[in-house]
């Protein structure tokens, strides 16, 4: 983050209806992050990249994690695009399920801790499922953990999301107050049983997957932050970024159908969450739903 651009801002507003605190407490020192919901193929990149600085400027933004598995035609991520991702100024990539349909990432999973595939994939897996992060503000370093998780209700068998959780925020003991968990699932209730588990014990479980974006945003007793699914970051004239004539046609015939990305109605779907850096507590979650074309 360029440090003339933070200067320049004024203090953030949250008007949202969950606040437990504010993010302008004296003597609390607070960082705002940005979770991007599934960024889907071009036109959400596109919009992504249109949108991103004014969002930036106008929440103080500290930290960006966006989730990028549809962000090459809607299926895994490429070089391309992931580096295009990172030109926007994205600090930690988050992948799902699609996390290798496009074989030709598979050096980057490896090589670049900006990368996160789901951390309960089987072991010996090409990639890593958590990094931790350094940001600087007011001359202060900050660490930011990051943790990829993958559902298994509705989805295909992983490994047991909770004890991997479990292990990795032990890892982390330490080394990073702030921790912040992608759990990208179909079902509601595991998201949600997720979320609770963790209460206290990290900044924010944030879902992804489902590519609608639920209003359930709160922040849960103990500190964590809890949204069901950020969203997504990509056409919404269509039925989760595919064409919807396509998948009508499918639940109609009940044949085969090659999947063609919608083009239309691009929203940018986020969360932005306040977080104290001393404690990793949160204090508050907004919402994020702008329309981009
Ligand atoms: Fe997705
Ligand atoms: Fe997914």
């Amino acid at each position: 983050m360029d440090p003339k651009i933070n200067k320049a801002l004024a203090a953030p507003q949250y008007n949202g209806p969950l606040c437990l605190g504010s993010r302008t407490d004296p003597g609390v020192k607070m960082i705002n992050i940005l979770f991007v919901g599934d960024i889907n193929g071009k036109t959400g990149r596109k919009a992504l990249g249109a949108l991103l600085p004014k969002l930036i400027r106008e929440k103080s933004i500290d930290f960006i994690i966006a989730n990028g598995e549809n962000s090459a035609g809607g299926f895994g991520i490429t070089e391309k695009t992931f580096e295009e991702l990172l030109s926007f100024g994205i600090h930690a990539i988050t992948l799902g399920n699609h996390v290798y349909d496009k074989k030709e990432i598979i050096p980057a999973l490896d090589a670049d801790g900006r990368l996160l595939r789901p951390a309960n994939l089987p072991e010996g897996n090409p990639g890593k499922g958590s990094g931790i992060y350094t940001i600087e503000k007011n001359g202060k370093k900050i660490n930011i953990g990051v943790i990829s998780l993958l559902g298994r209700v509705f989805m295909n068998q992983v490994d047991d999301p909770f004890r991997t959780a479990d292990r990795i925020i032990k890892e982390m003991q330490g080394k990073a107050a702030v921790i912040i968990v992608d759990m990208h699932a179909e079902a509601t209730s595991e998201k949600l049983a997720l979320g609770f588990y963790l209460d206290g014990r990290v900044s924010a479980v944030l879902g992804t997957h489902t590519h609608v974006q639920t209003a359930d945003e709160r922040v849960f007793a103990g500190g964590t932050a809890y949204m069901t699914d950020a969203g997504m970051t990509g056409p919404h004239d269509s039925v989760i970024g595919v064409k919807k004539e396509i998948i009508i046609r499918k639940f109609l015939t009940a044949m085969p159908e090659k999947f063609e990305l919608a083009e239309t109605d691009v929203h940018l779907n986020a969360a932005i969450i306040s977080v104290d850096e001393t404690t990793g507590k949160s204090t508050s979650i907004e919402r994020i739903n702008i329309r981009y074309e």
